[in-house]
């Protein structure tokens, strides 16, 4: 039992999945990577959104709507005046109900239909009457994605606000490479989270966190490291990016997918990531330090690869900066403490000496909990004198929580 009153969890925790069931309304126009969106859209619905897609003809011929309404359990709308869809008593029903209209893949005909204000099928109508944002997934050969009208299309759909994720480049299904292909769906499945959130309690807030190990070289070839994953504040950049912040993360090595929508400064050495830190939290509002970072480093790192036959080396090391301690400024700091014996007693003493609002402590040696997991079972210690021990749950989640007390503050 720590000391300080235990608060009660429970009131206005978030899930990482939306609480209220957003509709979004998916165009789908003709490109081959339509098979994508499949996936997508199954995402999606998983995630608890209600999708009604749309479909235009030519994206009809890749695939049938019967796969689309399979995975929505929602008619799909592929006309304009369809007399026994709902959507046909009122043609721009859709455009009322979106939260977001998606538009994925792309192709250049849509985008340029939709610069110009087309209104002549149902994705363009839905897309001129809509109040909802829109998002733009282009999908298209790369000579028609180079050429400077479709550029021009892209440019002011965007000046009037409307988003555009991808395209990625690479191998296209005309046999060539180049850019034009449709992008990664986790960055589209992203894309919908960060627009959805855009009016989020975090709107106009700047966030820095640190995420996964530092990496403190012995030679070119071996270096002193540890065993974050980074999860946590991968974690914690995606969930304060999906509540309207504005998210810088500084992260060590690591092999997570770079989050849409986050800035990322990706740096080797605890000196490093001090650099970083420091320039970043010069305009910030909240700094979430959940990097492991290493607390020392060899003092010389030798120029060429260390022989075994020159016999066992002795390695001398110093110790590095601690990066939340030296920092000071106009923002809120929040530490994290993993530690495999008493816990609370040193993660205590951590939130005092480094002068933090809250820290949250775990002990790694829990099931479930701390490195490479993609759950964590906290507790979270504030400076004035609070605890409040949190369940096992997925990182995302908890996320969320230490966002919510940290808004609180
Ligand atoms: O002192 P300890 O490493 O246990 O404290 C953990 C907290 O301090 C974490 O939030 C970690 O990111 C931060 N830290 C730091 N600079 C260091 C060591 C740890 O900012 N050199």
């Amino acid at each position: 039992m720590g000391r300080g009153r235990r608060l009660m969890h429970g009131h206005c925790e978030r899930m990482d999945v939306p609480m209220k069931k957003q509709h979004i309304v998916l165009g789908v126009t003709g490109s081959i990577a339509v098979y994508k969106v499949a996936d997508l859209t199954s995402r999606l619905v998983k995630a608890g959104y209600v999708v009604d897609v749309v479909m235009s003809k030519a994206a009809q011929e890749f695939v049938q709507p019967l796969t689309f309404q399979a995975l929505t359990h929602r008619p799909v709308v592929t006309e304009m005046f369809t007399l026994h869809s709902e959507m046909a008593v009122e043609h721009i029903a859709l455009a009322e109900r979106a939260d977001v209209l998606l538009i994925a893949p792309a192709t250049a005909n849509i985008i340029a239909k939709l610069r110009h204000g087309f209104a002549d099928d149902m994705l363009s109508c839905t897309a001129l009457a809509t109040r909802a944002p829109i998002i733009i997934a282009p999908a298209m050969n790369d000579r028609m994605y180079e050429n400077p009208v479709t550029q021009e299309n892209i440019r002011v759909l965007q000046e009037r606000g409307i988003t555009f994720v991808g395209p990625g480049e690479g191998y296209l299904a005309c046999g060539t490479m180049g850019r034009g292909r449709l992008t990664d769906v986790l960055d589209i499945y992203d894309a919908v989270k960060m627009v959805l959130g855009r009016r989020g309690d975090l709107a106009g807030r700047k966030i820095v966190v640190t995420a996964g190990g530092t990496e403190e070289p012995v030679d070119p070839v071996r270096c002193i490291t540890n065993r974050s994953s980074g999860k946590m504040g991968y974690a914690l950049a995606e969930a304060a990016r999906d509540r309207g912040a504005e998210v810088h993360l500084i992260t060590g090595p690591g092999s997570l997918r770079t989050p849409y929508g986050v800035r990322l400064t990706a740096v080797r050495t605890a000196r490093e990531m001090l650099a970083a830190v420091e320039a970043a939290t010069r305009d910030c509002d909240v700094l979430f330090m959940a990097a492991a970072v290493s607390d020392y480093r060899v003092a010389e790192a030798a120029q060429e690869k260390i022989k075994k036959s020159a016999g066992a080396p002795t390695l001398e090391l110093v110790r590095n900066p601690d990066i939340l301690a030296s920092l000071t400024g106009d923002f809120v700091k929040v530490g994290f403490a993993a530690e495999s014996q008493n816990l609370l007693a040193n993660a205590r003493a951590k939130l005092t000496s480094k002068g933090l609002s809250i820290i949250v402590a775990n002990d790694i040696t829990r099931a479930g909990s701390g490195f490479g997991t993609d759950t964590n079972e906290a507790t979270l210690l504030f400076a004035d004198g609070r605890q409040e021990d949190l369940p096992l749950m997925t990182k995302a989640r908890l996320a969320h929580i230490i966002l919510d007390r940290t808004a609180d503050l």
